[in-house]
């Protein structure tokens, strides 16, 4: 019978207990969360962890991300985890909360019954505790050539879109790359090498779908490829997280439209 054991060094095992809180008269707080985040520090060359930290709810703010900075503040400054905007903007704080990935900022801790999970977004390479390379994710994001590209005149003024071309924008724009869809895509896990999976693809079609963008046919040549667009299998796990509430296995179909229409 074939065996399977996970690679060396990659066994989470159990980590830290870390002491609960008190109040100013020493008594336990009345509401308590434990929060059981990853550690891990690969230039240690110990395997990773799971600490537990016990928070006082009644001293902390709503969201997850709220805790982190509390912990990081009161109880263990070696925890490391991006964060900027702390509204759902930056897509910095990105990270998998109670099974699911989403933003740190706008997880209601509330939300999560029991005790919270916090691990980094899967199937990426880890730097240190919750933060995940990102090196890979951004140079497939730029491969795209994320920007305007024209060929006719300049313009005196703007270049003028009219309400309903802008509005085809609507779904696409407000794309954070936060890259929890993408890291939520079994395709994407298993080809992140080769398959530009659903945030980037999502982008794309940004530029793809903007009336004023004269490079399409470049744009579709450049995704005309076994992997980069149609290792998409409708999985919808990229739709089912975006915390924006956003759509990218619906602008991959639309992508694959436009491939189709244009081969008639
Ligand atoms: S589509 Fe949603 S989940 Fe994916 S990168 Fe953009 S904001 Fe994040
Ligand atoms: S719909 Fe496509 S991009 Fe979205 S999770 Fe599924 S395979 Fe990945
Ligand atoms: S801190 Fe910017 S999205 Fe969470």
């Amino acid at each position: 019978m074939v065996q399977f054991s996970l690679p060396k060094g990659s066994e989470v095992k159990k980590g830290k207990v870390w002491p609960g809180p008190t109040t100013a008269n020493g008594k336990k707080p009345k509401r308590t969360k434990d929060f059981k985040v990853y550690r891990y520090d690969p230039e240690t060359g110990e395997n990773p962890r799971i600490d537990i930290y016990r928070v006082d709810l009644e001293n902390c703010g709503p969201m997850v991300l709220d805790a982190l900075i509390k912990i990081k503040n009161e109880i263990d400054p070696t925890l490391t985890f991006r964060r900027s905007c702390r509204e759902g903007v930056c897509g910095s704080c990105a990270m998998n909360i109670a099974g699911g990935n989403t933003l740190a900022c706008t997880k209601a801790i509330e939300d999560i019954s029991g005790s919270v999970s916090v691990y980094p977004l899967p199937s990426m390479a880890v730097v240190k505790d919750l933060v995940p390379d990102m090196t890979n994710f951004y140079a497939q994001y730029a491969s795209i050539k994320p920007y305007l590209q024209t060929k006719s005149a300049t313009p005196e003024a703007e270049r003028i879109q009219t309400p309903e071309e802008r509005a085809k924008l609507d779904g696409l724009y407000e794309c954070i790359l936060c890259a929890c869809c993408s890291t939520s895509c079994p395709s994407y896990w298993w080809n992140q090498d080769r398959y530009l999976g659903p945030a980037t693809l999502l982008q794309s079609y940004r530029w793809l779908a903007d009336s004023r963008d004269e490079a399409k046919g470049e744009r579709l040549d450049a995704l005309e490829d076994p992997f980069r667009l149609y290792r998409c299998h409708t999985i919808m796990n990229c739709a089912d997280t975006c915390p924006k509430g956003l759509n990218p296995a619906k602008a991959i179909g639309e992508i694959k439209q436009m491939m189709v229409k244009r081969s008639m």
